[in-house]
């Protein structure tokens, strides 16, 4: 039996990947470990609540001492980082905790599974990996053609990126140095169930729901090639079985739309579902955001090829599965936007 120790699943895509893998292996143990900062929350795990294969504890991943004590008390053979501070306009705003959390927590993570996985020098117990979920950020900007390759030269723009990229660096430098087992996946902008509404997709279904203005950054025009979370899971999964010592793999669907395509589609699938008076008139162009990359597009190739990776949700598909998640768990977003962190989200947003 395999045991897993995922980090950051109260958030985003780790409570996806949490449920994806209780859902698809009946004999895997896995540890979610988040802090649950203001963008994990533990309602997305309540229908695991009780599984028998599944642990949460609250801790950072910058405690060494409580790291320590999991690996102490449990026989880890994966460590799969989500954890991280993972929003942009944050990371402009305060980049500092995202070095903490995204660079010296991934070191941190590193040194403690080196630690307990070694069993001499440069040698590991069988079948241990690390994998570090990263992001296609680290490449920085695309012009109109061409598309990331892993072999695209890191190019960060905003903290978030350069924060993400320092973490991949750090992975590297303890694949190339220690041969320590390792993998970097490198995926774009996923959508679907339980993402914080201050990222564009579930932000502008909010807003339409309360009738508040859309806020589009610069013209619009800005591409991101989006990715239904699901598929982002089974690629990690396909990694984390069958991907090749210190490789990085790429991840996308090449499903790139522009900014203001995006927020049409939503106001479009909502003024017929749920009320004729959400409207483009809510659209609202603002000042762009500060370094603002104008394109990602993932190559997906070499997981294609190597691991036989390939989206199962098409974009049409899973933007309504999206908003109907939405729809239908309201009070999903009213309390994870209220309570202890309501002056946070509303400073920040509002
Ligand atoms: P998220 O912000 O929704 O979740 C992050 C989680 O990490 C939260 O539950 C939070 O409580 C936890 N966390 C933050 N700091 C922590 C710390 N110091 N110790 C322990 N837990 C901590 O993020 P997400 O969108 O789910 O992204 C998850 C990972 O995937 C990130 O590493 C991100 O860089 C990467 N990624 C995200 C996207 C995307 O489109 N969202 C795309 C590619 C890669
Ligand atoms: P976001 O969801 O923050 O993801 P990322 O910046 O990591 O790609 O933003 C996606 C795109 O949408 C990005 O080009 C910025 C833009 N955007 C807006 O135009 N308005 C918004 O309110 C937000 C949150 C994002």
């Amino acid at each position: 039996m395999k045991t897993y120790l995922v980090t950051g699943g109260a958030g985003f895509i780790g409570s996806n990947f949490v449920l994806y893998m209780l859902k698809k292996y009946d004999a895997i143990k896995l540890i979610n470990i988040d802090s649950l900062t203001y963008a994990g929350n533990l309602e997305n795990l309540k229908e695991v609540e009780g599984h028998p294969n599944y642990t949460f504890v609250q801790t950072d991943i910058r405690d060494e001492k409580k790291i320590s004590e999991l690996f102490e008390n449990n026989d880890i053979d994966y460590v799969v980082n989500f954890a991280a501070e993972s929003h942009v306009d944050r990371s402009i705003e305060n980049p500092s905790v995202f070095v903490e959390t995204n660079v010296n927590g991934t070191l941190n993570l590193l040194n403690v599974a080196k630690k307990y996985w070694t069993i001499g020098e440069d040698q590991y117990k069988p079948g241990k990996k690390y994998i570090q979920v990263s992001t296609d950020e680290v490449y920085g900007s695309l012009g109109d053609t061409g598309y990331f390759t892993e072999s695209t030269p890191l190019d960060p723009h905003s903290p978030y990126s350069a924060s993400k990229a320092s973490g991949d660096l750090m992975v590297k430098a303890y694949a190339d140095t220690y041969k320590f087992p390792v993998n970097i996946t490198r995926c774009s902008n996923n959508y679907g169930p339980y993402q914080f509404p201050e990222k564009l997709i579930p932000l502008v279904i909010n807003n339409c729901l309360n009738k508040e203005s859309l806020p589009v950054y610069g013209d619009g025009l800005n591409i991101r090639d989006w990715l239904y979370v699901e598929d982002h899971c089974k690629a990690i999964d396909m990694v984390i079985n069958d991907g090749k010592q210190g490789e990085v793999y790429n991840i996308g669907g090449h499903n790139e739309r522009t900014n203001i395509d995006i927020i049409k589609t939503i106001i479009k699938h909502l003024n017929e579902k749920v009320d004729a008076s959400i409207t483009e008139d809510l659209i609202t162009y603002v000042k762009d955001r500060k370094g603002h990359d104008r394109r990602y597009g993932i190559d997906p190739q070499k997981i294609s090829d190597a691991l036989g990776w390939l989206p199962d949700t098409a974009f049409e598909e899973g933007i309504i599965k999206t908003i109907d998640w939405y729809l239908e768990n309201r009070e999903w977003t009213q309390n994870i936007t209220s309570g202890e962190y309501k002056d946070y989200y509303t400073n920040m947003y509002k």
